[in-house]
């Protein structure tokens, strides 16, 4: 069995230090009523941070644009009440000597008409689909995507300035970012539509504008992946070619990290190869790489039958991941349910180290939503 003290070594990210190689996973809470975080919120976080996680990658936070909120009860990234409350989370988190990153978010047409703030505003999207084929809001104009793009920046700008460690991008999901990159869903026939080299310009020009506004010295997170919510099997790239290409041009415009997002990290990403979509990243690109997905657990937080359950996951041992890090495939692992169920997962590993994990595994999970 491998020692879970590989996961505790710290790293240099380059703009980015950690205590350890342990995340968490941006997962959205809807609890923030009238979309500013509260006291519950700093809570949340504060805990997450005590219980060893080295860097906090926050629920998705809409940036300000009047389209971008898709869920009721979603914290806001703009005005001056909802970043007063991520202040507080911030200052909580630094407290407890852990590192945190805002998820930006836009929802792009997976958005309905009456959620709030936003009001009777349509989904917006590159073609106004949501699903392929399926036009159910707004195609958008030059001026939205100057819109949107202006309204990024401005949250990355205003992240800096309160105090957080850097800024993830949601650009994975089948949200707004990667409905532009998804053909799927980018049928433009304008300099924003066409292959994936035309289809990324928008979060081209989104991770161009934050790196203007933040300046070089402020890392920036691109979160990404091949599945989308509206088709698990959908992918952008087939080949370690194709990934290089996509990847390196999101470098050059100023991405530091990339957060591969896969439902199954131990899955190979391409045949002939064991590495996974955070290996094949860090490989092509030289950047460092995140990876997640059932970390600690036997089954993914979408099921092929959309149930949703997330207490139908088992404790799995961590062997697989210890290996890969043994091997310097990435360099941050992210972990989602397990640090719902249990904020000091990360402690917890580091105390019980090597003794018996999947007996420690099976009582941290009695505690899984
Ligand atoms: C309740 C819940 C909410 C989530 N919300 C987000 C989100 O806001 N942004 C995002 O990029 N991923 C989101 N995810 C996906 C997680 O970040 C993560 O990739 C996924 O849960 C796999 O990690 P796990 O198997 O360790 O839970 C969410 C997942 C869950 C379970």
């Amino acid at each position: 069995m491998s020692d879970v003290d590989t996961l505790f070594r710290p790293v240099d990210l380059g703009k980015l230090s950690l205590k350890n190689r342990i995340a968490m996973a941006p997962m959205t809470r809807t609890y923030s009523p009238g979309n500013v975080p509260n006291e519950k919120v700093v809570d949340y976080y504060r805990r997450r941070a005590e219980g060893g996680v080295g860097l906090i990658i926050t629920e998705g936070t809409f940036v300000d644009h009047v389209a971008a909120s898709g869920y009721p009860n979603v914290p806001a990234f703009y005005g001056e009440e909802a970043l007063a409350g991520w202040k507080k989370v911030v200052d909580a988190v630094h407290a407890a000597g852990g590192k945190i990153a805002p998820q930006l978010w836009h929802v792009g047409a997976i958005r309905r008409p009456g959620v709030q703030p936003g009001g009777d505003t349509p989904g917006h999207s590159p073609s106004g689909m949501a699903f392929p084929g399926k036009v159910t809001g707004h195609a958008m104009t030059q001026q939205d995507i100057d819109d949107v793009v202006a309204a990024f920046a401005k949250a990355a700008a205003d992240a800096k300035a309160i105090g957080f460690d850097a800024i993830e991008l949601h650009g994975a999901h089948g949200y707004l970012i990667d409905q532009f990159f998804w053909e799927g869903t980018n049928q433009r026939d304008d300099s924003y539509g066409g292959d994936l080299a035309a289809r990324s310009r928008f979060a081209l020009e989104i991770v161009q504008a934050v790196r203007a506004a933040v300046g070089e010295d402020f890392p920036i997170i691109f979160r990404f992946s091949q599945w989308k919510q509206q088709n698990y099997a959908a992918r952008l790239c087939e080949t370690p070619e194709e990934l290089g290409d996509f990847l390196n041009a999101l470098a050059d415009a100023g991405v530091d990290i990339f957060h591969c997002s896969t439902r199954r990290f131990w899955e190979p990403e391409f045949e002939g190869s064991d590495l996974n979509l955070a290996g094949w990243a860090r490989k092509l690109t030289g950047k460092p790489a995140i990876t997640v997905g059932s970390v600690g657990l036997n089954a993914d937080f979408l099921p092929e039958d959309g149930t949703a359950d997330f207490k139908a996951a088992e404790p799995a041992s961590l062997d697989n991941l210890l290996e890969r890090f043994e091997r310097d495939e990435f360099d941050v692992v992210a972990v989602g349910r397990a640090l719902i169920a249990n904020p000091d997962w990360a402690n917890k590993l580091a105390n019980g180290k090597a003794t018996d994990l999947a007996a420690y595994e099976k009582d941290m999970l009695k505690e899984l939503i």
